[in-house]
């Protein structure tokens, strides 16, 4: 699938013989060198080192069954339908009831839970847990099996979890709990997986008669990310470590907002011990109706806490975003009155005490409790999500006095609706400018030629007043959120053209994500994204390796580029930008050739001169149609390569490729 794409350079030898020559390529150039010149002599605005950043949101299973590595769904029994993932197992003649209770709960936050009631253990009365689109267990991997038990009189003593494989013949996993008493208690033992399967099935067996009351069934894998109990799915935060991201927003997206005010997310009931989490159900759950996720709910085991320490861990800024008193405006738009934003405005000054608040404070306290003394070093709010209309403004005002009086030093992201252009926008931004917003959050889902036709879209940007921060983007490849769209290189390669965009403008654009992140092969909604996996293995799409191009290649100051003296991009499908890093001493080139052509350039250094030496790092296919999967998680990868000491004058850009260039330079 993939084409010879490795650096088309002039051969150190041919450079020696004084001829000019191409290296062997894909396909022969049609044109002469086309010259991208940068002007080093004239370094722009500072980058900043957070521009290019990640957007989660638990859409398409991304926490739970995803980043959340919790194996079994429906653990406390919260769904709306109690028992969902849940069957009764009846063993060699065993008789029994499986009963919903709510007498004696948990805890207020938990108010359901099982009653095993054994008439006849036969050869094991029991319950079956599907697990999140199956059960993941590697070979050897080691897991804890924890419950909640109460033992009621006469109880069974113990309780046998199996693990068994898709066959459900074949055992793969034992451990037994035993030792229970008359109240609530957590108990736990390891289990250790015989075998690989992806969607194995977890089974509780009661061996004697009784009744017995189970709550906040777990298997939760122990090789966790940093081996944190309750901790993240490795593989998937490795992905994102990988992309060094400038920031991480979170929760999203439309989940801030709820269908209605009360399911909107809650920071505060995402805190504390697991089973103290209430969950909710997930607004994308039965959103689209061509991809229905009805057993789709949010345990909130991935919390606040847990977001801001992942942000941590990757060393990304957190960017929470909240409610600011209006549910989805595509689904009820239920708005509180503006008499009742004080207690949304309250949210967003408790969270940042939470989040950086000494630990002698209420929040701070509750903060170090979990397990982190250390302030999270909040620095900026999004207030709302995709919001619009006068009623967005007049709650953002409100919380952009309160916040700015009491916290000047946190900035605030706004919205620009969900349009990149139209009434709306203008009177966002507008509105926006006027209230003197430091971040108005523009999304663009729209088709790859829209990302190419914008890619100068900032060029001429008002530099007064308020950043951008393209907080959600992705390419379309059929139609915006189509269940036929596809992470393939086309929509990647429009995206990477547009970025060199965002790149040119940095002065303007202060950070940039891709939206969704994540999704799971058999359970998303919304295509495209940016990391797919299922229950075991994981995969970057194409569109994640033009992120990654991007986030691990920023500068620290942008450079004017032109391409054959115009400053206009892009010039006959090329498109480019450049920053100085000043950390490295090197000219960052980035070159993205849009055409079916092999495009020779010359790279010109206006002011100083290349040394010789550097990299580059080709990302591309000749195959607009190619993508990367769970099986070829690497068709379209970027290839890194080491450039030649003598200076080459020509660089030949591969037919639909981004190019980047560190070049050492000397003034
Ligand atoms: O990224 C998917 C959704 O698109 C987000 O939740 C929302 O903000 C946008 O409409």
């Amino acid at each position: 699938m993939r084409p010879n794409l490795r650096t088309t350079l002039l051969s150190v030898a041919a450079i020696l013989a004084g001829c000019v020559l191409f290296r062997v390529s894909a396909q022969k150039p049609a044109t002469g060198p086309d010259t991208i010149l940068v002007k080093v002599n004239r370094p722009g605005g500072k980058i900043s080192p957070n521009m290019f950043g990640i957007f989660f949101e638990d859409i398409n299973f991304a926490a739970d069954g995803g980043l959340y590595p919790e194996r079994v769904k429906n653990r406390s029994f919260e769904f709306t339908e109690p028992l969902a993932g849940w069957t009764k197992v009846e063993a060699g003649g065993a008789e029994g009831e499986l009963v919903i209770r709510t007498d004696g709960a948990l805890n207020k936050d938990n108010p359901h839970y099982l009653r095993l009631r054994v008439y006849n253990p036969g050869a094991g009365f029991g319950v079956m847990n599907s697990g999140l689109r199956g059960i993941g267990v590697q070979q050897g991997a080691e897991y804890t099996f924890s419950a909640y038990v109460r033992a009621t009189r006469n109880a069974p003593r113990t309780l046998r979890a199996t693990l068994t494989d898709e066959s459900g013949g074949n055992t793969i996993g034992e451990a037994t709990l035993t030792g229970f008493g008359g109240g609530w208690k957590k108990y736990e033992a390891g289990l250790r997986a015989s075998a690989t399967a992806a969607r194995a099935r977890l089974s509780l067996f009661v061996e004697e008669k009784g009744e017995i009351d189970v709550d906040m069934v777990s298997l939760f894998p122990r090789d966790t990310w940093k081996g944190r109990p309750n901790g993240l799915r490795k593989d998937l935060v490795q992905l994102l470590a990988n992309m060094k991201p400038g920031f991480l927003r979170f929760p999203g997206g439309c989940i801030v907002e709820g269908r209605r005010l009360e399911l909107r997310y809650q920071w505060k009931k995402t805190l504390g011990d697991v089973s103290e989490r209430r969950s909710i159900v997930n607004r994308w759950n039965d959103e689209f109706a061509h991809r229905p996720a009805p057993d789709y709910f949010q345990s909130f085991g991935l919390g606040f806490f847990e977001y801001f320490q992942l942000a941590e861990d990757i060393g990304a800024s957190p960017l929470p975003i909240l409610n600011c008193g209006m549910a989805c405006q595509f689904n009820s738009s239920e708005t509180a009155a503006i008499e009742q934003t004080d207690e949304y405005i309250q949210d967003a000054l408790d969270l940042i005490s939470f989040a950086n608040g000494p630990v002698d404070s209420h929040w701070g306290a509750i903060r170090a409790a979990q397990g982190h003394p250390e302030p999270f070093h909040l620095k900026m709010i999004g207030v709302g999500n995709e919001q619009w209309g006068p009623r967005y403004i007049e709650r953002y005002r409100l919380f952009s006095a309160a916040l700015r009086a009491k916290h000047p030093e946190i900035a605030l992201v706004s919205s620009a609706g969900p349009s990149p252009e139209g009434k709306e926008f203008d009177y966002l931004w507008s509105s926006l400018r006027q209230l003197k917003a430091d971040f108005i959050d523009e999304h663009y889902y729209a088709s790859p030629d829209w990302f190419l036709a914008n890619s100068s879209r900032y060029d001429h940007y008002d530099r007064s007043g308020p950043k951008v921060f393209a907080g959600e983007y992705a390419a379309q490849t059929a139609g915006v959120a189509r269940p036929d769209n596809r992470n393939n290189w086309q929509g990647a390669l429009a995206e990477a053209a547009f970025m060199t965009g965002l790149e040119r403008n940095a002065d303007v654009v202060a950070m940039a994500s891709y939206a969704p992140l994540f999704a799971h092969v058999d359970g998303w909604q919304w295509t495209p994204n940016l990391i797919w996996f299922d229950n075991l293995r994981s995969y970057g799409t194409p569109n994640y390796y033009v992120q990654k191009l991007f986030a691990t290649n920023t500068g620290t100051r942008t450079l004017p580029v032109t391409i054959n003296g115009s400053a206009e991009n892009a010039r006959q499908g090329l498109y480019s930008s450049a920053s100085l890093d000043e950390r490295t001493g090197e000219v960052v080139v980035k070159a993205v050739n849009t055409t079916k052509i092999a495009r020779p350039v010359r790279i010109a250094l206006e002011g100083a001169s290349g040394v010789g030496g550097g990299r580059s790092i080709i990302l591309g296919s000749a195959d607009l149609k190619a993508e990367n999967s769970l099986d070829h998680p690497s068709s379209v990868a970027p290839i890194e390569s080491k450039l030649p000491a003598a200076k080459p004058e020509i660089q030949m850009l591969d037919p639909y490729s981004v190019t980047v260039l560190r070049l050492p330079y000397a003034r």
